[in-house]
This record gives C-alpha cells, structure tokens and sequence, in this order.
C-alpha cells in the first residue's frame, strides 16, 4: 500500500509491522515525535504505553483501541488510536494515528487547579458559604457551612435550605445587603449575618453567612453564668429543658468550668428548688468516713458514734444530692450508692430498717467515667444510673469568646468586694488574658482577677498587675510562636536569609537580630 497519502494528513501517522518496526512515518508524526523517528527503526519507548504495548492485543482482537492520554518521549502528551493493518485477512501490523493534546491537557488541568484552589480559599474562610439552585436546593457548601449548621446533620448537599435554616429563598434578605436575621438549625435558633449573591452563571445563589454570638447571661442573680459560646449555650438549654425531669444528670467538664455552679442552677429550675440542695465531694473525704457523711450512722455503731447523725442522702431529702468528684466513690461505696438510686432507700450504719428519701442526683466528675468503667474502677451499672442526661461543659481555652465577659463580670463583683474604683483592663492586658490557656478554666480566671484588682494602683487594670506565670506563659508562647514561624521560613527558602525574610514579610536586617536573639545560626 502507498502510504503517501498521509504526508500531509493533519493527524501524526505510523505504520508498524508486526516486528514494532516503523515503516512509514508522515511529516506530521515527525514534527510531534521530534528527531529519531526513522522508517525501518524501532518503534520502542517514542510512547508511555510502549512498556505494555497493545499491538498483540490490537492482533487478536481484530479491532483497534484508543487511549486519549498517552505521553511522548519527548513529553507531549496525545491522543493515539491503534488500528489493524491487515490485507486479505492477514495481519501486517499496526496504523497509529495521534493528535498533539498537550494544550487540551494544559488547560484542564489549570482547570483543576484552579478548582483546588478555590476549594482551599472557600474551606480557609470561617464564614458559611453555601451555593444553591433558583430553588434553594444545595449544590456545593464549604467546611465551615457544616459547622456553622452543626456537623452532626450529615451532608447538607442535595437538601433545600429551608430544612437546614429554617427560612426559604424567598424568605432571605434581597442580593447584596447583609442582614442580621435568625435561622433555626439543628444547633437551635441562632442569631446570623445573612449575604445573599446571585449567581450570573447558571443561575441561582451564594449565600454566605456566620453566626452572631449573643451573650447568654442566666437570668437568676445568685447563679450568673455567664458565656457566648455557642456549645455551652446549647448545653444550658438542654439543662433548662431536663431540669424540671426528676432524671439524674451527670456533669462532666475540666475543673474550674463550672460543674458546681451548674448542679445549683439545675436544682434552682426544678421544682425542688425550695427544698435542700446538698452537696458532697466524694475526692475530699477519707474514704472510712464517706459511707457515714453520705449514709449517715447511729449511735453506737462505731466507736466515736456517740449519737445518731443523718447522712447527705437524708438531709437533701425533697431537694437535689449533688455527689461532686464521683469518679472518687470507691467500689464498695458504688454498691450501696446504686442499690439507693434502684431502690429509693438506704441505712445508716448500725440501722436495722432500711429509710427512705426521694431526692434528684446530680454527679459531677472531671475524670472519664466512661475510661475508669473500662479500667474496672467504676461501675457500669452506676455509670448508666447516674448519666441518664449527660452534659459537658467546654474548657475555658476552647470559648475564649467568654473571656472579655467573664473578665468584667469578675471586675465588677471584686470592685465592689474590695470597695477599688477600677474602670477596666488595658488592651495590652486583655491580650494577655485572651492568649493565655487556663488550665484552672474559669476558677484560674476569677482568681487572677481578684488578685489584680487587689494590687491594682490605678484606675485601668495593666499588664503589669497580671500574676508573673500568666505574663510569662505568654512570652514563652510568643517566643515559641515566632522562633517556630523563623524556623519554618529558613526550611522553606533552603536556608537562603534573604528569602526567609521575604517569606516572613519582614526586613533582612530584623531577622538577623532576630535569629541572634534566638541563638539560631
Ligand atoms: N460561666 C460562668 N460564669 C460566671 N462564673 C462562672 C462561670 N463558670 C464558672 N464560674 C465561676 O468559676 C468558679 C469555679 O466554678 P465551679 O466551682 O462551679 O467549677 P467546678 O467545675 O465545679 O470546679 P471543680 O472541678 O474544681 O469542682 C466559681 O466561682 C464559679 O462561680
Ligand atoms: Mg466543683
């Protein structure tokens, strides 16, 4: 056959025999292949998919196959089609037929970069940014749309927003004009700043929005809790809404956040609230007297038992128990205490009959009750008794939102304990307290701030009035931060000094004294 009606063909065209030899090769093929491509050479690696070469498979099959993305030796990428070359039922060999694609390539992969790169922009913003049909249906959402509704609702895409917000599209402010409205998502209703964008392309909308923290402040004096976090509020108002229940509740939360000031806000919701609320700490009684503290005793029934005496359990008869630390109850403790919750009655040591008291129990631990359970140092019978209503109270360090709040709160109170005329906190010091991580929570921040009140001079708080380890926990932080970021720099620019200080946005001559400083060399 007369190949040279390919020379001129647009398409780059090889003919193979079945001995992977070229026999023909246009002009075109030569421009895509480059140099080397020579009728009655090889055909060997001119393709990526010469390593498993169909031309046997293209023999067997009697038809050819087509692979849309092959690279060339000299890094093009095509489209080639391998087809049969028979004559009279005899099969010569192969015609490959391929088109230079590298373009098409280039451009859908800019595309999928550019794909990835808005990705990343859209999840790195804290806003919610959710793109729907005319309808209102979701078609794409970023990370933060998830949290922002509450991660536990599972995929939002595909529902109408109407079911996770509780409004329609109709029902949203007008294009461009951000509006503060309430949306109601599974996290219950909450305050949001609204934008809605109309999309030119295709039609539909972007909506993007955050929520608005309002400050939650319980409305009893006595029990001011105070918080902005979206968490906490969502566990005060489970709270508000298993209090008036008789069910037994178990708090769980670091030290300092609160756990006792919640057992009493809960007992003050319940219809108990006149009656007693009676505490005991379970980690701060001597293991032989706790049975006779919590049960009480009768006369005589150990030496030093000179009268009857009744335990917690009676005193909070009609009220609330609140049993704090309760991952300290030791084991036999555990028994008697659950056959009370079981039975409603008990006896006190050296008593015969047993008594019986209606009271509500609230339990308080800073342990993971459910880790001792598995360790066998609590049980898990009790455990279930007791966390019939779980609740958590966050870490200080995970809703620093509440630090400006609780801060003035404390101002106030020990202002007026102390009778000092002290107007605030210098920024710098709010800094400070906001970079600070509270490892005591709450309770660590009350005590700062009564102890700068009580030194305090003048008539702001500064951050000289700050205890030395809040102050000096900050600069090590920010040496940590900043000797780690001058690190990280150097790493990326291949030690090259003139580069980390690009990177860093800051002047050569800064990172010098500043590496000095650091003793890196
Ligand atoms: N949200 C809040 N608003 C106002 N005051 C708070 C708040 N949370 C805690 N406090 C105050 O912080 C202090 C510590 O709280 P509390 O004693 O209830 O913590 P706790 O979790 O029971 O601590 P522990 O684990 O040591 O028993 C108390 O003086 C309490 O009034
Ligand atoms: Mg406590």
């Amino acid at each position: 056959m007369d190949f040279r009606i390919f020379d001129n063909f647009f398409d780059g065209i090889l003919v193979i025999n079945k001995e992977r030899k070229i026999i023909y090769a246009n002009e075109k093929a030569r421009e895509i292949l480059g140099e080397g491509v020579k009728e009655g050479g090889s055909c060997y690696g001119l393709f990526s998919i010469c390593k498993n070469c169909p031309l046997e498979l293209v023999e067997e099959e009697g038809k050819g196959v087509q692979v849309y993305d092959v690279i060339t030796k000299n890094g093009k990428h095509v489209c080639l089609s391998m087809s049969p070359n028979a004559e009279g039922g005899k099969f010569l060999g192969v015609v490959e037929v391929f088109r230079d694609v590298s373009r098409v390539i280039h451009y859908m992969e800019e595309v999928k970069r550019q794909k990835e790169f808005v990705e990343v922009i859209l999840n790195s913003i804290v806003e919610a940014v959710i793109v729907t049909d005319e309808n209102g249906n979701i078609l794409e959402h970023n990370s933060s749309a998830k949290k922002v509704l509450c991660s536990e609702v599972g995929e939002i895409k595909g529902k109408n927003i109407k079911e996770v917000i509780g409004l329609s599209i109709q029902e949203l402010p007008s294009e461009g004009e951000r509006v503060d409205l309430y949306v109601r998502t599974p996290c219950g209703k909450q305050k949001a700043s609204v934008l809605v964008s109309r999309l030119t392309v295709g039609g539909g909308y972007v909506l993007s929005f955050y929520v608005v923290p309002e400050l939650f402040i319980t409305e009893k004096e006595e029990f001011k809790i105070i918080t902005k976090s979206p968490k906490f509020i969502r566990v005060l108002e489970k709270i508000k809404s298993v209090a008036e229940l008789d069910v037994n509740i178990l708090i769980t939360g670091e030290t300092g956040t609160g756990k006792t000031l919640l057992a009493r806000y809960i007992h003050l919701l319940s219809p108990r609230r006149e009656n007693p609320f009676i505490k005991i700490n379970c980690g701060a009684i001597p293991e032989n007297l706790l049975e006779a503290e919590l049960f009480g005793y009768n006369k005589g029934a150990f030496t030093g038992a000179v009268r009857n005496k009744p335990g917690k359990v009676e005193l909070a008869d009609g009220g609330t128990l609140f049993l704090d630390e309760i991952g300290e109850l030791p084991l036999h403790l555990q028994v008697k205490l659950l056959h009370f919750i079981q039975e409603k009655e008990f006896e006190r040591i050296g008593d015969l009959k047993p008594r019986k008291v209606d009271v509500r129990i609230v339990a308080a631990t800073n342990k993971n009750l459910k880790k001792l359970v598995e360790e066998g140092r609590f049980r898990e019978d009790l455990y279930y008794r007791l966390n019939v209503v779980n609740v958590e109270i966050p870490p200080l360090r995970e809703r620093k939102e509440d630090i400006p709040h609780l801060v003035d709160y404390f101002l106030k109170k020990f202002t007026r304990k102390y009778g000092k005329r002290i107007e605030g906190i210098t920024p710098g010091a709010m800094r400070i307290l906001l970079s600070y991580d509270y490892p005591g929570n709450v309770r660590e921040l009350e005590n700062i701030i009564e102890s700068c009140v009580v030194i305090c001079e003048g008539s702001l708080i500064t951050e000289n009035d700050l205890p030395e380890d809040v102050k000096s926990c900050n600069i090590r932080n920010k040496e940590i931060g900043e000797k780690e970021r001058i690190l990280e720099a150097l790493r990326k620019a291949k030690g090259n000094k003139s580069l980390a200080a690009k990177l860093l946005g800051i002047h050569r001559t800064t990172l010098w004294r500043k590496l000095k400083e650091y003793g890196i060399s």
